[in-house]
This record gives structure tokens, sequence and C-alpha cells, in this order.
């Protein structure tokens, strides 16, 4: 039962090589070898045609992109520690900011959040020459990790930026970015959609590496977005107004963007010249360009109810809309007749309260989401000025959160930032009542600063900030959701290594070597480690998200956590008896997880442990 080490529960719930083989088993049976594997030269004969043989191929390539795949591979060997403290309403929300890499973070949620988010957008480094790149390296990149956040000693290993003078400045930022787009395409779900904001930079290699990641055929838009007010009247050549949002969805077919509301310059087209009581209108031409001889049931004349004339269209027009139809909207008192009632032609009222919204429009004005300058002062309001470089405006993340249609849905940003996504996700629960959760990932980036240490301490601070001012706006104001209360919390995570000491395969294998190691695996749990970190870890690995209510059951005197309902029971005591585990049993959960410490080596408990279970049918028990 000791199969049960995080890094092999991991391996099967992350391995998407594993998850693509069998889909391709399922299609060709025919293609698997007597020991499991693929036939390669076998799928070749059995695709005929369908193989491209040639050696020149149209598609994106750099250094490095081998070794993407690897990375994508390589299972985490890391965990998710709640951090009670630096969280808001830790037992009741479902929102999470979580402080690591986004590489180790997304393999992590894997499991737990596969197709399950509405919509992600990610605002990564645009690869200026002067960002920071983060160095993934699968052979070893949680512990990369530990020495960026120096929790452990660096090797003097260096962090710097990309320069544009580095040799392999492109293939550097599309090695980051290419295993992170991968892993969170497979958490959206079928009708989910991502925007990523790149500029100049990248965007040529962005869309290349979006249509690989994402396919070609889900290609929504790529949004040009003016992001400033005044010219950079300094510039060389060009001021360079506007960056790109690059709009994907996961299944194209399966997601249509949501209308927007009409801005100030759309709803001036509406008035109520007459005073309707059906409130402002716009209106259309009654004709339309055919001649009597083609649509002859569209050519007769309308009565003037003001003048008492009949009206006929022009020799080469005919009505939009036969007798009938006409005569319901003279009724309805849809035909307007001008000012003075004496029109040539009558006009088709149409209502602001009967149009649905717009069109998302592929150019997004300042005016409309807001531009650059507006949101560092937005954002130095929120935190203090020079906290945070280069924020995104939240009505630009707004926008984006409604035309994803994501109304009560869970958004995710993994380049986080100061946190604009969970601003935007706030407001707009707050404007429309929507329960839309966010889970941010932002990276413990050192800033030198002594307030805000690091960009994750801006992150949280300003979301911290943002829910008490809206708490405060809402307190004392008529509660008109009838009690429905929005989710104002967050939960905070932080990467670090699993809480279960794994077996090192790389240490020495002399006897001394091994002894340490098996000295590791007598407890081994690592040491510091709390309950709560342990729960944490086996909920996720088994798939359950991080924010899953559980509930503390006393049974024979020892805690047991209760999830979803009671389907998985988790006992982390460490002096386990038989008489608890009959009591876990009859409960008849699904599954059932207790630490292998419970056991105390005792083998006969764990042998009646295994036959209680199955004789009450838990399908899955498993010690860790
Ligand atoms: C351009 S900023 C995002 C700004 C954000 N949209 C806002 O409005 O505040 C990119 C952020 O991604 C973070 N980042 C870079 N590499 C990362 C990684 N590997 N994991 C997590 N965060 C990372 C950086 O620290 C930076 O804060």
């Amino acid at each position: 039962m000791k199969d049960d080490q995080p890094e092999k529960l991991y391996l099967r719930s992350l391995d998407v090589a594993q998850e693509r083989r069998r889909e391709l088993l399922r299609l060709f049976p025919e293609i698997e070898t007597e020991r499991g594997s693929i036939d390669f030269e076998r799928l070749k004969l059995t695709l005929g045609e369908a193989v491209d043989a040639g050696k020149e191929r149209f598609g994106l390539t750099w250094p490095g992109k081998a070794d993407c795949f690897r990375t994508i591979q390589a299972p985490s060997l890391a965990t998710l520690r709640p951090c009670r403290e630096e969280s808001v309403a830790f037992d009741t929300t479902e929102n999470l900011i979580i402080e690591g890499d986004n590489l180790e973070v997304l393999k992590l949620l894997h499991k737990s959040y596969l197709g399950k988010v509405k919509m992600i957008y990610i605002d990564p480094p645009y690869n200026t020459g002067k960002d920071f790149i983060y160095p993934d390296n699968y052979t070893e990149s949680l512990q990369t990790y530990l020495e960026y956040t120096g929790q452990v000693d660096s090797e003097g290993r260096k962090f710097g930026t990309n320069t544009d003078t580095d040799g392999r400045f492109h293939s550097k930022w599309l090695n980051m970015m290419y295993p992170r787009l991968y892993l969170a395409r497979n958490l959206l779900r079928e009708d989910g959609v991502i925007f990523v904001s790149c500029d100049d930079n990248e965007v040529h290699n962005l869309r290349g590496l979006m249509n690989e990641v994402f396919g070609e055929e889900n290609f929504v838009a790529t949004v040009v977005w003016q992001k400033k007010v005044s010219p950079a009247n300094d510039s060389q050549w060009f001021s360079s107004d506007h960056d790109y949002v690059m709009v994907f969805a996961r299944t194209k077919d399966v997601w249509r963007p949501s209308r927007l509301n009409r801005n100030d310059s759309q709803l001036a087209y509406y008035r109520n010249p007459d005073n309707d009581p059906r409130g402002p209108w716009n209106s259309a031409t009654y004709t339309c360009n055919k001649t009597k001889a083609e649509r002859p049931n569209l050519y007769y004349p309308i009565v003037n109810p003001n003048t008492h004339e009949e009206v006929w269209p022009k020799e080469t027009a005919v009505w939009k809309h036969a007798r009938d139809v006409t005569q319901e909207n003279i009724e309805g008192n849809l035909l307007y007749w001008g000012s003075d009632g004496r029109a040539r032609f009558p006009r088709l009222k149409m209502f602001l309260r009967d149009m649905s919204g717009v069109v998302p429009r592929s150019i997004w004005s300042y005016d409309d989401v807001g531009h650059t300058q507006g949101a560092t002062l937005q954002v130095g309001d929120i935190v203090g000025s020079g906290a945070f470089d280069s924020p995104k405006p939240t009505r630009l993340v707004s926008r984006m959160i409604s035309v994803s249609g994501c109304e009560d849905g869970l958004v995710l940003d993994f380049f986080a930032g100061s946190g604009t996504t969970a601003h935007a996700v706030l407001d707009l629960n707050r404007q429309d009542g929507g329960n839309r959760k966010f889970i941010l990932v932002q990276l413990p980036e050192p800033t030198g600063r002594e307030d805000y240490p690091t960009i994750a301490d801006i992150t949280k601070e300003r979301v911290r900030r943002v829910i008490r001012k809206l708490t405060d706006e809402d307190a004392g104001k008529l509660d008109l959701d009838g009690g429905k209360k929005q989710d104002r919390g967050f939960r905070v995570f932080k990467l670090a290594e699993s809480n279960f000491a794994t077996w090192d395969a790389d240490q020495a294998k002399d006897a001394e070597g091994l002894a340490r190691q098996l000295e590791l695996h007598i407890d081994h749990i690592r040491e510091g480690r709390t309950g709560d970190d342990l729960l944490h870890e086996i909920l996720l690995k088994s798939g359950f998200p991080l924010a899953t209510a559980v509930e503390a059951l006393e049974l024979c005197g020892k805690t047991v956590h209760s999830v979803a309902g009671g389907a998985l029971l988790i006992c982390l005591d460490r002096a386990l008896t038989l008489e608890l585990i009959r009591a876990m049993a009859a409960r008849t959960p699904e599954r059932v997880v207790c630490l292998d410490e419970g056991f105390a080596r005792n083998d006969q408990l764990k042998a009646n442990a295994v036959q209680i279970f199955k004789t009450k049918g838990v399908s899955n028990f498993r010690t860790v």
C-alpha cells in the first residue's frame, strides 16, 4: 500500500501522455504492442495516406521545444500548503490566491480542476528585453523554485532578465509559455475561453503557439486594445498605443461570446421624441431595394394615419414586410411618420428594452475599458503608488469576463500580478449579483521593498483592500438579493515540497545513503507539516478542489474528515484502532485514506482494515 507515494499518486493523476495513449488505443486497438506500448509503424500503416511523411512541415518550431514535452510530463513533487493567517474567510470562501511558480501549480491543479474553468485570462511577461522569464528545468523544477524563493541554498544560480542580446531570446519565452498554455487548456471547460495579453514583441509567436495548443480552428479574435490616451512623443519611430488580447475558445463550436451592454455613444442612438411609454427607441427604414416585379406581395399602399393619404413605396423599392405584418406594426404603434407626422415614408421603431446587447468588436477603446495610466493610478490608490508597474485596468479584465459568458463559473489567472482579475470578478459580482469565483497564481517575485517583499504580497493585499472597500460600501444597504451572500474572501496556498518525503532515486546508493532514505521513510511526513497541510494535499491528489467543504467527524474519540458528503473519509490519526476502522467502514464511504504511520507497523491491523473496507464496499482504500 506504500505505492501511494505522492509522486506516484501524482503520476496517476497527471499523466497527460497516458491519457492520449489510451485514447489512441481506443481508436486503434491494433497498434498496441505485446508490452502495451504503441507500435508507431503500425499506426502509420493504419492511417495510410493521412500521414504526412515529408520532411518539410509547416509549423512553429524553436530550440527547446522537445524539452517542453518533458517539462509537461515531469511529475510535480510539490504541494500547496494552506495559509489561514493570510486568507480572508478561509472556511467559507471558494476563491484562491496561490503563491508559487505557475507551472508547478498548474500541474498540481490538474486533477482537481480538469475541465472546470470557464474563463482564463493571462497577462504574461511580454518579453520586452527587460522581463524576468522564469527558468523552467524539467529535471529539477521544484528545486529551482525552492532556490528562487530562498527555501534552500542556491549554488550560485542566477535568476536574471531575458535580454535581447541573449541568443535564445524568443526561444526562452516560448519554452516558458508552451507548457503553461498546454496545461491550462486541459483546465478549461468545453464551453470555456482563454484571453491572453501581449504586444508586438511576441504577438506573432503567440499566435503560432496558441494555434498549436488550442487548434487554429478555435481562434476567435486578436483584439486591439487602445491603451494610451496620449502618444509617447519621445518614441524614435511610432508611439505604440495599443496591446493585443488574443482570444481562443476551448471548442469554438460550443463557446459563444456574451453580448455587451451598450456604451454611452451607442445608447445615444436611442431617443424618445414622441414620449412613447415603452421608452427610448431607434428606427429602421421600412423600404427594401427589390422591385415590384420581384416581390409583388410587398408592393401595396400604407395609409398615413396623420394625413389619411395612401403612401406607396418608390417604383424601384418595396416595403420590408408583407401586408399582415404591416397591419400588426400599425396596431402596435410601431410605424413612425417623422416629428410632424408627414414623412414621405414610415420608419420602424425598435425599442431599447427589446434589444439584446451588442456583439463584441475587435477594437476596444480606452473610453470603454480603461487605459494604462488610469490602471496605474487605480492600483496606486489601493496599495500605494509605485508598488506595481503596469497593471491592467480592471474594466479591461471585466470586459473579457463579460464577453466570456462567465456568470457563476471559475475564472483563472496564473500571471496574476497586482490581482486585477480578482478585483474584476469581485466588481462584476457586485454589479450583477453573479457568483463567479477566482483562482490567482502569482510568483513571490522579490520587489526589494519592505512593505511588500514580493509581488504575491501585493496581490493579496490589493484583494484584501478591495474586499474591505466593497464590504464597507455595502454595509447598511438594503439586502436586495434576498440574503444571497457574495463570496468576499480568498484562501491563500503556498507552493512547497510535498508533505510526504519521496524516495530520492538520485541519492547515494551506498549503505549510508540507503540507510538515510529508509530513515526518512519510517516517518515519511516532512517535519513541521500540519494536519491541515496533509488534508489539503490528500484532497488535491484525490481530485477534489482546494475549496472543498470538509466536515470534521468525531468517531471513537478520534477525528475523521468527511469530504463530499462522506464519499471520501480521511483519517490522519497516528494511532488507528480496529474499532475506528469499523466505525469508518460502517459509514460506507467510496474511498478512505489513512496515514501509513497510523498502523504503527502493525501489519495485522492493516490487513484487517483492507478486509473490513472491502466487505463494506469501499472501492478505494489507500495509505499515504
Ligand atoms: C504583466 S504582470 C501581470 C499584471 C496583471 N495583469 C495586473 O493587472 O496586475 C505578469 C506577472 O506574472 C508574474 N509571473 C512571471 N512568471 C511567473 C511564473 N512562472 N509563475 C507565476 N507568476 C509569474 C510576474 O511576477 C508578474 O507579476
